[in-house]
């Protein structure tokens, strides 16, 4: 590993020779310069992690080289030096960002020390930096999928709601219909998205461990309260806290909810004054919190409060074709992680899908696709490996409507409408090869019928023919 860079910035020679040669024996690799105007050149050509900076110089001051440093670097550790402590420079020193200040005489023991620390938090930051940039396009809106109707309206008022100042938001859905994922699209969709976005399910910490996990609390509050403790709104300051499972939370803490919501304040347990705060609550519930609160389960208040803006997540039968759209992503992703070639599902697998209720919505649909892509040896999901309630399911049909069935598997998939309009997929596909394979279902489906084929596929029985021709070709070559 290459030795961490440091730059020293101090018109003292002997100054720097010191602290060049403390710092080759801690292990470091040293750079030097006499004056401002070199340590700025420096700093731009060698890039330093850390910069021990004199204050006075010659030809300016160390603290607007500290400005700039922090500017052009945010995440440099700059450690100030100075002859004479003045109270104003140490001030100006911290607010404009600078990692500690040291006076002369140096201390060696002491700088290494604090040049070890900077240089370790600063390493955690740009790691926490890399992880926020990863998770925000990890929940991304753009990785939600579903094109229906009821997903397509959600989608739009929940990143309206992102982009708000909204304070507080309910998601409302049975399980499995993505309330996790939209809370976290929310926040890293919005300008929290470089705070914290915390998560807690009020269901799973009884009622008392509950409050202070939330609002933390003074020391001597009770009597396990050995010291002062940051509840979970506090760490998620200028960030955002998903509640999850909100109708659970006990009736005292749901009033102490709804006062934070409010006024915007907080207080500690045992805590004797109110603290500001700044989270956007997002509260979750599977349940109907309008019956609960008119059935006296829920304080009314706070659910008046919470669904000013409240955002109702489909369950996945009233998707329309979205199931088979998740379907085919789940199939790539599991393809991925199980070293499998699975390109599609069966037809009649497609209508099973189409007709089955999903209790369990987007989960239960991905757990039947890991289940059945680790048994299924097969190219296409066939019906073996189906769990039974899938295929006992008797309810009628839906109408006939086209859809992309056995096709090979894009990460985004594509359908055909009833007139033969492709949505086409951002990633790339071979078009012939999916033109093709709709011409095969066709075929299928109109039991060898080629004027009902080319009726379904929306295309003149010569088109159609000239297709099939191909297909002939294909498999003559293959
Ligand atoms: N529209 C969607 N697109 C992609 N994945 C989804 C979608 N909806 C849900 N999921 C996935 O389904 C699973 C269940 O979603 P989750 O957000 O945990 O549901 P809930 O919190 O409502 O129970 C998660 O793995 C989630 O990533
Ligand atoms: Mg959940």
């Amino acid at each position: 590993m290459p030795k961490e860079k440091i730059l020293i910035v101090d018109d003292e020679p002997n100054i720097r020779l010191t602290l060049v040669e403390a710092l080759q024996g801690w292990g470091y690799d040293p750079i030097e310069a006499g004056t401002i105007a070199a340590g700025r050149d420096l700093f731009e050509s060698e890039q330093p992690l850390a910069v021990l900076q004199d204050v006075n110089l010659p030809d300016g001051s160390g603290i607007d080289a500290l400005r700039e440093y922090k500017t052009r670097q945010p995440q440099a550790v700059v450690i100030m030096i100075t002859g004479n402590v003045q109270l104003e420079d140490t001030i100006a020193a911290l607010r404009g960002g600078a990692y500690d200040f040291i006076s002369k005489p140096i201390r060696l023991n002491e700088l290494q020390v604090t040049i070890r620390n900077g240089l370790e938090a600063s390493k955690l930051r740009r790691e926490v930096v890399t992880l926020r940039r990863e998770r925000a396009q990890q929940f991304n809106f753009d990785q939600i999928i579903g094109q229906s109707f009821a997903m397509m309206e959600m989608l739009r008022l929940a990143k309206k709601v992102a982009a708000s100042e909204a304070s507080s938001v309910l998601l409302q859905g049975a399980s499995g219909t993505g309330k996790d994922l939209i809370a976290k699209a929310i926040h890293y969709g919005s300008s929290r998205a470089d705070h914290p976005f915390i998560a807690i399910n009020c269901a799973a910490i009884p009622g008392t461990l509950l409050e202070s996990e939330l609002f933390g609390h003074e020391r001597g509050a009770f009597t396990d309260a050995k010291a002062r403790k940051e509840g979970l709104f506090e760490q998620a300051q200028g960030g955002t806290l998903f509640l999850d499972e909100i109708g659970e939370l006990e009736v005292g803490l749901q009033a102490k909810l709804l006062r934070v919501l409010e006024e915007g304040k907080f207080r500690r347990v045992g805590g004797l004054k109110d603290l500001p705060l700044d989270v956007r609550v997002i509260a979750a519930s599977n349940r109907d919190l309008k019956s609960e609160s008119e059935a006296g389960h829920f304080r009314l208040d706070l659910y008046y409060r919470l669904s000013v803006i409240q955002i109702d997540l489909p369950p996945l039968c009233d998707r329309g074709d979205d199931v088979l759209l998740l379907a085919n992503y789940y199939i790539s992703q599991f393809n991925q992680r199980l070293r499998k070639r699975v390109r599609g599902l069966e037809p009649d697998v497609i209508e099973i899908f189409r007709r089955y209720p999903w209790p369990g919505n987007v989960r239960e649909l991905r757990n039947v696709i890991e289940r059945v892509m680790i048994l299924e040896d097969s190219d296409f999901i066939t019906t073996a490996w189906l769990p039974r309630d899938l295929i006992k399911d008797e309810r009628p049909k839906p109408k006939e409507e086209f859809y992309a069935a056995a096709m090979p598997v894009a990460s985004v998939p594509l359908a055909i409408s009833p007139q033969g309009r492709f949505v086409l997929p951002e990633s790339g596909i071979e078009l012939e090869e999916v033109e093709l394979s709709f011409v095969r279902q066709a075929m299928e489906r109109s039991g060898g019928n080629q004027t009902r084929a080319a009726e379904l596929l929306g295309i003149s029985r010569d088109q159609l023919r000239y297709r099939l021709k191909k297909i002939e070709d294909i498999q003559a070559t293959d």
